[in-house]
């Protein structure tokens, strides 16, 4: 797996040196000696910081459950550091990167809205299982945008900036490189619009989604943090811990969690 934006790089190397092991061996006791460390980590992030206090007392709660998630997380990264790095405006990804193992949709049984589209494996994977879900209760997943390489996100952003200007479309459209669809692990569902939030489908995944490992990356009322405006129909496949790690210790947002993953291998 090669990841070559500069400061992912780092942090995945720095990652994969500190002991995955260790973190996942902690009970209460372990975790309570690495509470200073965590808060360093969360108080040095560009927008978690600001929720540092919520999620340390969150940690100091149920100090064995974090550890366990975390060393959970830890390992996951050092196996398939292209999982959960972050990808975000200021941290992206060289232009040479492509994710390992893309599988196409075309006859998978699953709902597309165009021919050609790729995911990885696991991502596909765990789509399977929640779009199995999703059918038993009647709700049919329209997968509408998945891996985008970095020359297509290059098109994407210059229609944007053609159609709404520079500034307006970096609220609601990633610069090559720094796109979580070319991971090559984020979907987007439906009509690519927020009318999605209120259909069966968007409903659905809002309240299921972290079930299968997806989480929404730009929630509503959040741009100050994630950078992009609201974007309802957006998820990206982390994992179930990591799911779980944000939803009951980083307030369900991803971009704090993801900092703090990164900020942890500084
Ligand atoms: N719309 C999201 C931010 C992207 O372009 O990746
Ligand atoms: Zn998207």
């Amino acid at each position: 797996m090669k990841i070559s934006g500069p400061v992912v790089l780092t942090a995945i190397m720095l990652f994969c040196a500190c002991a995955p092991s260790e973190a996942g061996n902690g009970g209460g006791g372990a975790a309570t000696a690495r509470l200073p460390a965590y808060k360093a980590v969360l108080e040095s992030t560009r927008s978690a910081k600001a929720e540092a206090g919520a999620i340390m007392k969150r940690i100091k709660a149920s100090p064995g459950r974090f550890e366990v998630l975390l060393g959970a997380v830890t390992a996951a990264m050092a196996a398939d550091p292209g999982l959960l790095c972050l990808v975000d405006k200021n941290t992206g990804l060289s232009a040479d990167f492509v994710p390992q193992g893309l599988t196409g949709l075309d006859g998978s049984g699953l709902s597309v809205a165009k021919k050609g589209l790729n995911l990885r494996k696991p991502v596909m994977e765990a789509l399977f299982r929640m779009d199995k879900a999703a059918r038993s209760e009647g709700i049919v997943l329209v997968v509408s945008s998945t891996y985008r390489s970095y020359a297509y996100q290059t098109e994407v952003f210059a229609r944007n900036v053609k159609e709404m200007g520079e500034s307006e479309a970096s609220r609601v459209s990633a610069r090559p490189g720094q796109s979580q669809h070319q991971l090559g692990t984020a979907i987007d569902f439906g009509s690519i619009d927020n009318s999605f939030a209120k259909t069966k489908a968007g409903i659905w995944l809002e309240a299921n989604a972290s079930r299968f490992g997806f989480s929404q990356s730009y929630p509503r009322g959040l741009e100050p943090v994630t950078g992009y405006l609201w974007e309802s129909w957006h998820y990206r496949y982390i994992g179930l811990e990591a799911a779980a790690l944000q939803k009951e210790y980083f307030g369900g947002v991803q971009q704090y969690l993801m900092e703090f993953l990164a900020g942890l291998g500084r």
